[in-house]
């Protein structure tokens, strides 16, 4: 028998080994993975998921115990999903995790995704490594049927956010940019490297679902056959110019000495009508994805790209004032909302100039 714990997480059973991860980015214990933590993030899943609505071949291609590809299978209606691991060790647990639920649409399986992916192509892939997806990113996208979605974690925030520029330059062929912006920087960094690994063979992406959440960033696109769709995502990676002095933010399709970040996706980051049909309801943590779903409806999707309270505090030179009341002013002048990616973050279309004037008068007032 399989030695671990038994846990509901949602709707679905799963063992997991007795000992695991409850926080951060998670550690190899018992050689079986698995971060209870990450619930959250299988929870989105599941909501993305049944919000396509429609009959999916899944390869939850890094599957560990097999939580999210049995939650897949077990929650998402209408889903033939593989549970695939290199691990010999995980094999056990996902066989136990499907039985455990009755499952008939669920098959482990333990080969290297670019062997499965060579093999088989799916209407959604899955890519969930430990640190970066870059090496299995080609493999993925080749694996991915016509119009299918593809969803990829990146746990390797550092590089990605700026702390280790010159490994970010290498694995993504980006530059990074640390401080208020490094989150969204991150997030564009690998959506932006996803669209030109897929136009490599002549394929489009359209990012649904994006976000910086924990330790982790993370993106759901759709995938589009073609040159055009190629041409047409590529045409959307951009350069970003940030002055620390002045805070203004800019950007260009091409880079030069001022806009010397990127390139990054300059797109849209949400489906808004996949994030209307997307529902909380029987997930593991409902009040986090409800919560969560109501910041993204309401976050603006544009440029420039996030503010945080506290760059236009020691910018301006005051005290930083209530945040909903610098919030309630911003959007009285123009389009303002919170952001998912910090809870002292912002997004506005105002002038950085009128943002600074706003905040000084408001903090001013309390
Ligand atoms: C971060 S864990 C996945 C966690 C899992 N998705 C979850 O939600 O609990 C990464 C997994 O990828 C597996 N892995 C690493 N390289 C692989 C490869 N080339 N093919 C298939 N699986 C691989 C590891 O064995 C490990 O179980």
């Amino acid at each position: 028998m399989t030695e671990g714990v038994r846990i509901r997480e949602g709707g679905t059973e799963l063992l997991v080994p007795e000992q695991h991860s409850s926080g951060g980015p998670g550690k190899i214990f018992d050689t079986v993975f698995f971060n209870e933590q990450m619930a959250f993030n299988r929870d989105i899943s599941i909501m993305f998921l049944r919000a396509l609505g429609k009959h999916l071949k899944v390869a939850d291609c890094m599957t560990a115990t097999g939580s999210r590809a049995v939650r897949i299978a077990n929650e998402v209606p209408d889903t033939e999903v593989v549970a695939n691991d290199i691990n010999p060790g995980t094999i056990p647990y996902i066989e136990e995790n499907i039985r455990l639920n009755n499952l008939t649409n669920c098959r482990a399986n333990r080969e290297n995704l670019h062997v499965l992916l060579a093999k088989e192509v799916f209407d959604y892939v899955d890519l969930d490594p430990f640190g970066s997806p870059v090496p299995f990113l080609h493999s993925a996208i080749q694996g991915c049927k016509r119009n299918g979605y593809l969803a990829v974690t990146a746990t390797d925030t550092a590089p990605l956010a700026g702390a280790h520029r010159a490994k970010c330059e290498r694995r993504y062929g980006a530059r990074p940019l640390r401080g208020p912006m490094c989150h969204e920087m991150a997030l564009r960094i690998l959506i932006g490297f996803i669209a030109r690994e897929a136009a490599k063979f002549d394929k489009g992406i359209i990012p649904m679902l994006s976000f910086s959440i924990d330790h982790y960033v993370r993106t759901y696109v759709q995938m589009k056959n073609g040159a055009a769709a190629a041409d047409d995502s590529l045409s959307q990676l951009v350069y970003v110019a940030y002055d620390p002095e002045t805070l203004e933010r800019s950007i260009s399709p091409t880079p030069d000495e001022k806009h010397c970040y990127g390139p990054v996706w300059g797109g849209k980051l949400f489906d808004r009508d996949l994030l209307e049909r997307m529902s909380p309801e029987g997930m593991a943590d409902e009040k986090r994805c409800a919560r969560m779903l109501k910041v993204w409806r309401e976050e603006l999707d544009c440029n420039p790209y996030m503010y945080d309270v506290s760059e236009i505090a020691s910018n301006v030179k005051v005290s930083t004032p209530r945040y909903d009341d610098f919030m309630e002013a911003l959007s009285k002048e123009g389009a303002a909302s919170r952001t998912h990616m910090s809870p002292t973050g912002f997004k506005t279309d105002l002038p950085v100039k009128r943002i600074k004037e706003i905040f000084s008068e408001v903090a001013s007032r309390q």
